[in-house]
């Protein structure tokens, strides 16, 4: 079986899966929603290397090579930098360390918006080069004809509507949207054109909860919520926010740990443990053989 993960355990740290695991597939994400009802909530979170994919692997439906990896692993300021290098690397990593779980990867900022072919090609390789199953891309409406084009050519698409990132620099932040019924009556029709194009998920952002509840009974496929309220038929956040890892967060976030605080203790204590000399000990030491 393809999907099966291997690694030579003689040179990775890695941990082998213990044993064959058939991946997840997108008609089976698509089919979780029923006429239009979602009995088990999909659950995603974002991930960009081998070893977090491996840990969050057993416990999400999908996993997300989202363009978030700019701000959360490169120290940018938007994922308007984030290049298809990055998303490809990272994509790569993601497929070697999962087994079970759909990837999916976002297509980054200026790689797919200029036309279809233009989208095509940047999502073959996407999928091409990291074996994701799936791409995601920010847009509404006027994304709706790229989005059935690849879907149609076999590439499976996850639309992204509400809050955009990506279009940071013409939205002019990250507040939430469709606090207006103009703005509410644009997000719906995005989203209701997405799924119409063939998109198999919506991931929805930042949106107040009367328009998620709409969005969510308004379009056939799963509504993946961020900042989206409860209303969703899933929900994913980026895996460092929740994990604790950032002083600051968005409102929407739960941190379901402490990380950083763990791991300035833990490197507290390595110091002074180096500093000391107490490290490393006797059992940490090679010596000779016989
Ligand atoms: O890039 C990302 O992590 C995302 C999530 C916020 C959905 O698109």
């Amino acid at each position: 079986m393809s999907t099966t993960y291997t690694l030579d355990t003689a040179t990775s740290r890695a941990h082998p899966v213990p044993e064959p695991v058939r991946r997840l597939t997108v008609p089976a994400i698509a089919a979780r929603k029923s006429g239009g009802v979602t009995a088990n909530p999909l659950v995603m979170l974002t991930a960009y290397t081998a070893r977090m994919a491996q840990l969050l692997d057993p416990h999400c439906d999908m996993l997300l090579v989202g363009d978030s990896v700019g701000q959360v692993i490169y120290g940018l300021d938007t994922t308007v930098k984030v290049t298809l290098d990055m998303m490809i690397a990272h994509g790569g990593a993601v497929v070697r360390g999962s087994y079970r779980a759909v990837v999916i990867v976002d297509l980054p900022f200026g790689t797919y918006e200029a036309s279809r072919e233009q989208a095509f090609i940047t999502a073959s390789r996407v999928l091409r080069e990291t074996g994701a199953a799936a791409v995601k891309m920010e847009g509404g409406e006027v994304l709706a004809p790229t989005v059935e084009f690849l879907v149609a050519r076999g590439i499976p698409v996850v639309g992204h509507v509400g809050l955009t990132p990506q279009a940071v620099n013409a939205l002019g932040g990250y507040g939430a949207r469709g606090r207006s019924e103009a703005e509410a009556a644009k997000i719906i029709g995005d989203a209701r054109a997405i799924a119409a194009a063939g998109a198999f998920a919506l991931v929805v952002e930042g949106v107040v909860e009367p328009l998620a509840r709409d969005i969510t009974s308004a379009v056939p496929c799963p509504v993946v919520g961020i900042g989206a309220s409860a209303a969703c038929d899933g929900q994913v956040l980026v895996i460092d926010d929740m994990l604790g890892m950032f002083e600051r967060t968005p409102r929407f976030v739960r941190r379901f740990d402490d990380l950083a605080a763990r791991i300035s203790h833990a490197a507290t204590r390595y110091a002074a443990a180096v500093r000391d000399r107490s490290f490393p000990g006797e059992a940490e030491t090679y010596r000779q053989k016989g």
